[in-house]
């Protein structure tokens, strides 16, 4: 049996993920700002920290997986962009660079970061936005999206998500990962009945706007079914994934964009 870190363990995606690896027989060490084995903030440097050495602590410094479904929707607020920006991707890259020694120690081990479609469905992300996250450099990013004004939450997540996109992509195939057995790869779903997605539908304009969007098959994604796409990414029946985005969206991606890959 395995071990596997999931993050954001205690809600929606995250939490069904961490359900149904329990309940095959693997040992899950669960991390989130409520509810979990591993109680920490991710917004802060200090609570990442924590995060990662108290995994690494728990799991004898081996894992055999890690799941990162801790993120923030675009809601409202002025400080939200910054802490989308903490949360949605240094609380990824910060805490699987802590943990990439461990999941070197296993054999074959597997990431599954919860990227989104929002990475390609949202129009006009300034480039300048991804890439001050792909240089660390929150106050860069919140700095170019200061224009947006209160739409700045929207175009901080989806920056957020197609900075994580590629930060995934880009390490999956070096020498650290790839090279060290480590498959790393990434699940884009669209809009998934979770917390996160009923707490946008219930305000009356981002519902609107939701109900929109268009999503060929119809709907609302699972969030069972979403679980089961990341449990079978990190089974052995994955193992040539490796920098892959795969898309779960019920042709949103597909719609906007069938030629331009
Ligand atoms: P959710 O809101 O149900 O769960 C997110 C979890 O992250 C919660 O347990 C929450 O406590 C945790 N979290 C938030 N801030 C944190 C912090 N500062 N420190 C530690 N933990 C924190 O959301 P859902 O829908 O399950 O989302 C999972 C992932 O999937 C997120 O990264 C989200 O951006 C992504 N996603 C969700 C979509 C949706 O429609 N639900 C669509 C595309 C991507």
């Amino acid at each position: 049996m395995s071990t596997y870190a999931v993050t954001g363990a205690s809600s929606g995606m995250g939490r069904a993920v961490a359900a149904k690896l329990a309940s095959a027989g693997h040992t899950v060490i669960d991390v989130d700002i409520v509810d979990a084995t591993v109680t920490a903030d991710l917004s802060t440097p200090a609570g990442r920290d924590r995060a990662a050495a108290a995994v690494l602590e728990l799991s004898g410094g081996r894992l055999d997986g890690a799941v990162m479904a801790a993120g923030l929707g675009p809601a409202p607020g002025r400080d939200r962009p910054r802490l989308i920006g903490e949360v949605n991707y240094f609380g990824v890259v910060d805490l699987l660079d802590a943990w990439r020694p461990a999941l070197a120690e296993a054999d074959r081990a597997k990431v599954v970061v919860f990227a989104s479609n929002s990475s390609t469905t949202v129009p006009m992300v300034p480039g300048r936005a991804v890439r001050a996250f792909l240089d660390g450099d929150l106050d860069r990013v919140l700095g170019t999206l200061r224009i947006f004004g209160k739409q700045a939450p929207t175009f901080a997540y989806a920056a957020s998500k197609i900075a994580i996109s590629r930060w995934v992509r880009r390490t999956a195939v070096t020498p650290e990962w790839a090279g060290a057995g480590i498959r790393l790869n990434a699940i884009a779903p669209g809009a998934v009945l979770t917390p996160l997605l009923e707490k946008q539908l219930a305000t009356p304009a981002e519902a609107r706007q939701i109900k929109r969007f268009p999503v060929p098959i119809g709907g609302f994604g699972d969030a069972e079914q979403l679980a089961d796409w990341v449990v079978f990414m990190l089974s052995d029946s994955a193992d040539f994934l490796c920098g892959s985005v795969v898309f779960v969206d019920g042709g949103s991606d597909a719609w906007f964009r069938a030629d331009d890959w």
